[in-house]
């Protein structure tokens, strides 16, 4: 079962606070200060497509890849414009075995998408999958949960309340770490109420994200010929620290590939 097939259906609902067009900028602006000559990016797990549709809006050509169909699909509303200039495209495939035949200048993985990418076969998997993508010199810019963040400030449990004009929806987070596998098993109850219908739905989903440390990372890098570039704190450029929670990654493609 996927997950994010039922999830797309409220996802921008739940995350529609999320600052998109600052985290597209900040993408930009690690791109234009470490590969200036991007024009190409892949972005893996591009969800509903907000990111690609603001980095088409800043100039870039965008392949958007996503596992869920529905996701997809949003993501195909949204852009719609930029799909008939060619400027953006979109398809369906796994993050740990995409083979587009075709490379780029840079490869984006933004809110997450690697922390879904829990065991050491996944994690290789994914790395394989940029290596084959991205061309000598690219830049792969990636956001994770922080292992040293997480454990020194556990997830708590928490309530979010939501609404449009459609829907409501009630979420109830709960989260256990496995301090063993670097995964934290994250349970969401939601209550999600039509307002059209006047119905209620009750969902229960786990998300399983793994949290990352640099050293598996920069383990990673060399196993694949890459070379670590930076480890930020998300939105800022500053060095990560115990007290952050979400990292943002840069990696270089080496140029002898
Ligand atoms: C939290 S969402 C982030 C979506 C989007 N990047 C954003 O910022 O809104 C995680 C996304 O990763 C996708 N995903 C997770 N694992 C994947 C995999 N192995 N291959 C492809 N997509 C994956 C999910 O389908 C989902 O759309």
């Amino acid at each position: 079962v996927n997950i994010f097939n039922d999830y797309s259906l409220y996802y921008d609902l739940l995350y529609s606070e999320k600052d998109y067009i600052s985290e597209s900028n900040y993408i930009h602006y690690l791109i234009q200060k470490y590969a200036p000559n991007v024009q190409q990016v892949l972005e893996l797990g591009c969800g509903t497509g907000i990111h690609a549709m603001n980095m088409a809006r800043l100039g870039y050509t965008v392949h958007g890849i996503d596992m869920s169909s529905t996701m997809l699909q949003q993501a195909e509303n949204r852009v719609q414009d930029f799909l008939k200039q060619d400027v953006v495209s979109l398809s369906i495939g796994d993050v740990r075995d995409l083979q587009l035949n075709k490379t780029f200048d840079a490869i984006i993985s933004l809110f997450h998408v690697i922390s879904y990418q829990i065991t050491n076969k996944d994690l290789d998997a994914t790395f394989a999958t940029v290596k084959r993508h991205l061309k000598p010199n690219g830049i792969f810019i990636f956001d994770c949960w922080y292992g040293p963040g997480v454990l020194s400030d556990p997830p708590r449990s928490r309530i979010k309340r939501v609404e449009n004009e459609n829907m409501e929806v009630i979420r109830l987070t709960e989260s256990e770490v496995y301090s063993h596998s670097n995964t934290v098993d994250v349970s969401f109850h939601m209550l999600i109420k039509d307002k059209v219908l006047n119905e209620m739905r009750e969902v229960k989903e786990t998300h399983t994200m793994r949290y990352l440390f640099v050293p598996e990372i920069q383990k990673l890098c060399q196993t694949y010929s890459m070379e670590l570039l930076f480890t930020y704190t998300w939105l800022k450029e500053d060095l990560v620290s115990t007290k952050d929670w979400n990292l943002c990654i840069g990696i270089r493609m080496q140029g002898d590939k």
